[in-house]
């Protein structure tokens, strides 16, 4: 059986592939989240939000690490798609912030939304066996929530298109999500 469809208990074992497809889309998914930030620095940089941009850039690479880490320690085969991550993930941070800084602030809401669905899921789904990678996945997820309540500060919701923007881009968040747990 898919142990995706498994039916799981609180507390029960969590099964070891389930865990390893978890680690690799995480990883693939922090290593999207560094270069989207890279792509909103290279234009907004120099401006009024480089330091907060920094900020949210320095904790994707704190996640990204933790989730390299992990790849190494547990020999979870890493997404055959981070060459793809590293273009789009800059693609999509660059063109936002090229439309403003409201436009850019409103991807981050998109982004930070979609991950933090997808790391509550996954620490549902994680055993007292796992309980180590639970406790990472929360702490990174209250970061993520940080990351998008910094963009509503900044008048994400002013962007032009807001609406359609932010579900265009977690549409596409979940499709990444979906193929880096299998490719
Ligand atoms: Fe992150
Ligand atoms: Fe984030």
């Amino acid at each position: 059986m898919d142990d995706t469809l498994a039916p799981r208990l609180p507390g029960d074992p969590t099964a070891a592939a389930a865990v390893a497809r978890m680690i690799r889309v995480d990883h693939a998914g922090e290593y999207g989240a560094r270069r989207i930030y890279q792509g909103q620095l290279a234009v907004l940089g120099r401006g009024p939000h480089g330091p907060v941009l920094r900020h949210m850039q320095a904790q994707e690479q704190q996640h990204l690490d933790r989730f390299a880490e992990l790849v190494a320690e547990r020999r979870v085969r890493p997404t055959a798609l981070l060459p793809l991550w590293h273009l789009a993930g800059f693609a999509l941070g660059a063109a936002t912030a090229a439309l403003g800084p409201r436009a850019a602030m409103a991807c981050t809401v998109a982004v930070e939304e979609a991950i933090d669905a997808h790391y509550a899921a996954q620490a549902a789904r994680l055993g007292d066996d796992e309980a180590e990678l639970r406790g990472t996945i929360e702490t990174f997820r209250a970061e993520e929530l940080e990351h998008r309540d910094i963009g509503l500060a900044n008048q994400a919701e002013q962007a032009p298109g807001y609406r359609l923007m932010t579900r265009l881009i977690k549409a596409g968040c979940r499709a990444a999500i979906a193929a880096s747990e299998r490719i």
